[in-house]
Parts: C-alpha cells; sequence; structure tokens
C-alpha cells in the first residue's frame, strides 16, 4: 500500500469515490519553490490503455465520445487516481481537440492515431479554419475539469493541457502522426510567415482555451511540445517560440506552467530561458545533466524511460532511485526534495503491467524511507 491518502468509496455511485488526504499538495509546493518531504510523482498517459478499467469503457466507446462526454472524461481522469493515488490528475482529453473546433475535422482510426482528412498545407488553405466560440465548442472539456475538481481533495490538484502550436501543427498540416514532416517542414522553408500565420492563430485559440481550463479548475497547465525536437535551436526561437511566448502573455502567471518537450536536449539552453514554471524532459539526457543546463530556478518533471516499466519490478525500483538521486543534485551538492516532480520522460506505454507502474510510483511514495 501507499503511504499517503486512501479513498472512501460513495455509497451511492459506486463509480465516484471521495479521496481524502492529510497533506496539501506536493506538486503545488514543488511548483511554488518549496522543500518537501518526498517529490510528487504522477504519469503522462496515466489515464490510458495500460489500465483494464480504461480498456473496459474504451470496449464501449469510442475515443472522442469518451472525450466529449464530461461524466466519462472525468471518470478516466480518476481511474488512475483511486489505483495508484499519483500525486496530481490530468484532465482525460486530447490536445488535438482545439483543432477540430477551428473546423478541421478530426477522426482518430484503429491503429492509425488521430487523422485530418483534409490536412492545412499552405496559405491558401487557412481559410479553411476560423476562429471558433470556444465554450460552446470545447465546453465538454471544462464540465469535466469542474466535475474532476470536486471528486478531488486539495492534494490533488487537477493539470490542464494543451498542444504547442507547433506541435498541433505537426499534426494538421502531415494530416496525421508522420513520419518525415515532409509537408510541415516544406512550409517552413517555402513560406515561414504563412506557417507562423497559422501558429499564431492557434495559440490565440488556445488562450481561451486554457483560461477556460483555469476558470474551471485546472491548478497548473501543461504545453505538450512532442515535436519541438524537429528543429535546430535557431529554427525553433524563430519559428516555434512567438507562439509559445504569444500563449504564456496571454495567459499571465495566475497557475503554474509546465512544458514539455520531446527529443529536445539541444534546445535546453534556450528552453531554460522560457517564462514557465517547470521543463518537462525526455529521458534522454540524465535529469542532474539537465539540471546544470537550464540552472538552480526551473523545476525539472521527468524522466524515467517509459520503457524501463517494461522491466522489472527491482530493476524499476532501481532506476527510480537513481533518478531521485539526479533530482536532488545541484551545482551545490545535494539540495534534497525541491525542484523536481517525478514523471516519465513521455507517455506510459499501454502494454506497461500494472504491477510495474505500481512499483514505480510506490518507489517514491516511499523515497522519504529512503533518502534519510
Ligand atoms: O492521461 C493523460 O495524459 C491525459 C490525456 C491525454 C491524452 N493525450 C489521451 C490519449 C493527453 C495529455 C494527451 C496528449 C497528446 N495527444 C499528445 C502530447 C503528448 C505526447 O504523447 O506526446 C499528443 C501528441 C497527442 C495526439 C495523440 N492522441 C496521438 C498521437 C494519439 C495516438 C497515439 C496513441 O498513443 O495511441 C492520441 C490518442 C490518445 N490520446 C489516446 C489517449 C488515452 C489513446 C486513444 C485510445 O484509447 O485509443
Amino acid at each position: 500500500m501507499v503511504s499517503h491518502g486512501k479513498a472512501r468509496k460513495d455509497a451511492s455511485n459506486p463509480w465516484k469515490f471521495a479521496i481524502l488526504r492529510a497533506v496539501s499538495s506536493l506538486f503545488l509546493q514543488v511548483c511554488r519553490g518549496q522543500s518537501v518531504v518526498r517529490p510528487p510523482v504522477w504519469m503522462m498517459r496515466q489515464a490510458g490503455r495500460y489500465l483494464p478499467e480504461y480498456r473496459e469503457l474504451r470496449s464501449r466507446y469510442d475515443f472522442l465520445t469518451l472525450c466529449k462526454t464530461p461524466e466519462l472524461a472525468a471518470e478516466v481522469t480518476l481511474q488512475p487516481i483511486r489505483r495508484f493515488r499519483m500525486d496530481a490528475a490530468i484532465l482525460f482529453a486530447d490536445i488535438l481537440l482545439p483543432l477540430e473546433a477551428m473546423g478541421a475535422e478530426l477522426r482518430f482510426v484503429k491503429g492509425d492515431g488521430p487523422c485530418f482528412p483534409d490536412p492545412i498545407r499552405c496559405r491558401e488553405d487557412l481559410g479553411r479554419l476560423h476562429r471558433p466560440e470556444v465554450e460552446a465548442t470545447l465546453g465538454y472539456v471544462f464540465k469535466a475539469l469542474r466535475e474532476v475538481r470536486r471528486e478531488l481533495d486539495e492534494a490533488t490538484p487537477v493539470l490542464g493541457f494543451a498542444g504547442t502550436p507547433w506541435t498541433l501543427a505537426a499534426y494538421l498540416v502531415e494530416g496525421g502522426i508522420s513520419k518525415h514532416h515532409a509537408h510541415l517542414l516544406s512550409w517552413s522553408y517555402r513560406d515561414e510567415a504563412g506557417l507562423r500565420e497559422l501558429l499564431d492563430r492557434i495559440a490565440d485559440v488556445s488562450i481561451e482555451y486554457l483560461q477556460g481550463q483555469i476558470d474551471a479548475g485546472a491548478q497548473a497547465l501543461q504545453l505538450f511540445d512532442t515535436w519541438g525536437g524537429l528543429l535546430d535551436a535557431e529554427r525553433w526561437q524563430r519559428l516555434a517560440r512567438p507562439s509559445v511566448l504569444r500563449i504564456l502573455e496571454g495567459i499571465g502567471d495566475q497557475v503554474p506552467v509546465i512544458f514539455y518537450l520531446r527529443g529536445g536536449a539541444h534546445l535546453l539552453p534556450v528552453l531554460g530561458e522560457l517564462p514557465v514554471t517547470g521543463l518537462s524532459v525526455d529521458w534522454r539526457q540524465p535529469l542532474d545533466e539537465v539540471r546544470r543546463i537550464v540552472g538552480p530556478k526551473m523545476v525539472l518533471q521527468g524522466n524515467l524511460d517509459p520503457a524501463a516499466l517494461l522491466g522489472t519490478p527491482e530493476e524499476i525500483r532501481r532506476q527510480t532511485h537513481d533518478l531521485l538521486r539526479r533530482g536532488r543534485s545541484s551545482a551545490d551538492g545535494d539540495v534534497g526534495f525541491q525542484g523536481h516532480i517525478v514523471n516519465l520522460g513521455h507517455g506510459i506505454l499501454p502494454m506497461t503491467p500494472l504491477k510495474n507502474a505500481g512499483a514505480f510510483i510506490e518507489a517514491v511514495q516511499h523515497a522519504d524511507e529512503i533518502f534519510t
């Protein structure tokens, strides 16, 4: 069993649990720069296919129906929290939903992932997108968030999120998952101003969308820049960063913001300068090295290799302890537990055994016993 928290079943509704905890939020404490008894832990894609209870619901509803039905989205958001007591819940939705609201048809095709049948590939195509009424088109997300917030106590904040405009464009321009991103990169070299117009339009919708999430109870936000690593540092700064800054300026400092980047070790010196609370990094670089590059102020989130959860529980514990140790190190030596939110370097893989996910979470929940 885990060290913090206990669940109480609500007799009136077997799906609902009130989650009671005596501690205040470790996640928000770390975001505020405070030292904690142990680091907070959650997992990207923690609501998803590795959970039998998710697969059960998914056998009855397609993915977009789950996202668009607030009661179901709230239920899926809470599933991993009930099972593992992570220190943060992340809203069940998808980064691509605002693009659908802008008029791009979106489908999720079994085995192929997301698909935009009519991709946007040049300046002329921008006419097919419009500025949506955010409450009318994405209000289901805000409803789900309110529902989740009602179910969780103060120890478990709920995170909202959005994709960065560059990463959303990577799907909208390609029409789905892509190997070479040839259409996106071609547009970027052919007509940079046209592509930046698309990114700015996405940014403006994202500001309203994220504000709606904050108003509905999101206590922190994560921005996913899954494809930022396609660009070299100079091009990332010129192409991708302005629309990120536009979003950050638009939402201000109402809640902590964490910026996730995959495959972006070469961008760390630039990312270290972003006006965000934290950086979430993938597993390709040890966390103490990341710390040396970005300096002492930035909160770091990550960065166990999701594939490590396919090994044995003993090896997972060993690797998690190593990660915890690296998370404590700074230029001044061991700084204790501060500035580190434990997570994976990318989403948990669907084939991950439950006991392995549990071994990871519990190793962090018991960190105070190991580092005394
Ligand atoms: O638990 C959570 O993390 C919250 C919900 C969440 C999902 N997607 C649910 C999901 C979040 C935060 C995302 C973000 C997301 N979506 C990203 C950024 C993070 C990353 O993974 O890099 C991206 C790029 C997407 C777009 C997307 N959605 C892809 C490429 C796919 C298909 C690939 C895959 O993993 O299947 C999805 C589908 C998706 N989003 C699923 C889930 C649970 C699987 C859908 C299913 O049940 O079939």
